[in-house]
């Protein structure tokens, strides 16, 4: 029996949880989240992890069902990766600044403008520059990849210019650059950290590459979600200054409860002092009740485009794991 629309609104996130229990186990359904979601929503996650790790788990997945709690372009990867599987995504508006910042015809005729390129993006895009790709990058296997690419190689990098200049500094490559950024670590600012620093001058920096080259400049470590969260598990430091988006706080104190975090905030246009990601936060424990219970808003792709983006994209994860990043 499924509940009414009016009950919904009206139960705590306790009754929502259980009630979206229940449904899963009757649909088997599977829920990846972000680590980037809402805390409720990595709760009631069966899986929660970084870009990279959540493709992997959505490309062996066995149930019916795969609730993709993230942004669209992820839950696009699920459904590329297990096109057999029912992928849903709570809420259709839960887009990327990165992916809208890179039009599919605008970068076919740059891709065409340089023919001498290969193309390697970052899976921050949408499933149209998958196919219009060579190789898929995350930030947990991006340095690693590129340094596996012939140095004599031309590589056209998209669509995130602050995760591609990182790469350039740190292997000496001299990719070329589409001119996109992510709204919420682009706007993070050195100045802040500096100040935060000031305050906890015991605190170390760590940063996700998608911030810009100046922040990234005064970071003491830089890497993926997922490598942050191990750095400050394995390393000896107490204080963290932390500059990615909010959500990754949740794992970073339930894993180390006795050490202290200080968030960057993004100051910028959107009028929001935080490093919330708006599209993020868009999905919420009711919304996800609703999209099992309707088994929509649903991921639908043309074969076609799902077989371009897909070549790309397990061309990475054969890449990752013979050079041991994942198993
Ligand atoms: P990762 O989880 O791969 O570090 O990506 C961060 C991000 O911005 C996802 O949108
Ligand atoms: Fe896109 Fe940035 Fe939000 Fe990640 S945090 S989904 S890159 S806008």
């Amino acid at each position: 029996m499924y509940i009414c629309i009016e009950l919904l609104s009206t139960m705590d996130k306790r009754e929502l949880k259980e009630a979206i229990t229940a449904l899963k186990k009757e649909k088997n359904a599977v829920i990846l989240g972000h680590y980037y979601q809402r805390e409720e929503i990595q709760d009631i996650s069966d899986y929660i992890g970084d870009s990279l790790a959540l493709s992997r788990e959505a490309q062996r997945c066995e149930n019916d069902i795969i609730v993709f709690c993230g942004v669209h372009f992820m839950a696009e990867t699920a459904k590329i990766l297990n096109p057999s599987r029912k992928v849903l995504l709570p809420d259709m508006e839960a887009g990327c600044s990165l992916a809208d910042s890179c039009p599919t015809e605008k970068f076919r005729a740059f891709k065409e403008a340089h023919p001498d390129h290969i193309v390697v993006s970052y899976i921050n895009c949408t499933a149209e520059i998958k196919a219009l790709s060579d190789l898929i990058c995350t930030s947990g296997n991006a340095e690693k990849l590129i340094h596996a690419i012939p140095e004599e190689q031309k590589i056209i990098f998209a669509p995130d210019k602050n995760l591609g200049g990182y790469i350039n500094s740190v292997t000496g490559r001299n990719m070329l650059l589409w001119d996109g950024v992510c709204m919420v670590h682009d706007a993070m600012r050195a100045e802040q950290v500096m100040q935060l620093k000031a305050a906890h001058p015991d605190a170390r920096v760590i940063a996700h590459p998608e911030c810009n080259a100046a922040l990234l400049q005064v970071a003491d470590f830089i890497g993926s979600t997922k490598a942050m969260l191990n750095y400050i598990h394995s390393c000896g430091y107490g204080k963290f200054i932390v500059a990615t988006e909010t959500g990754i706080l949740c794992e970073m104190k339930k894993n180390n409860p006795d050490k202290e975090f200080f968030t960057v905030s993004a100051t910028d246009s959107r009028n929001c002092n935080c490093a919330d990601c708006s599209y993020m936060k868009l999905n919420t424990l009711e919304k996800l009740y609703r999209c099992l219970k309707d088994e929509s808003p649903e991921i639908v792709m043309s074969e076609d485009l799902m077989n371009q983006a897909r070549k790309p994209i397990e061309k990475m994860l054969q890449m990752s794991k013979s050079l041991g990043i994942i198993k």
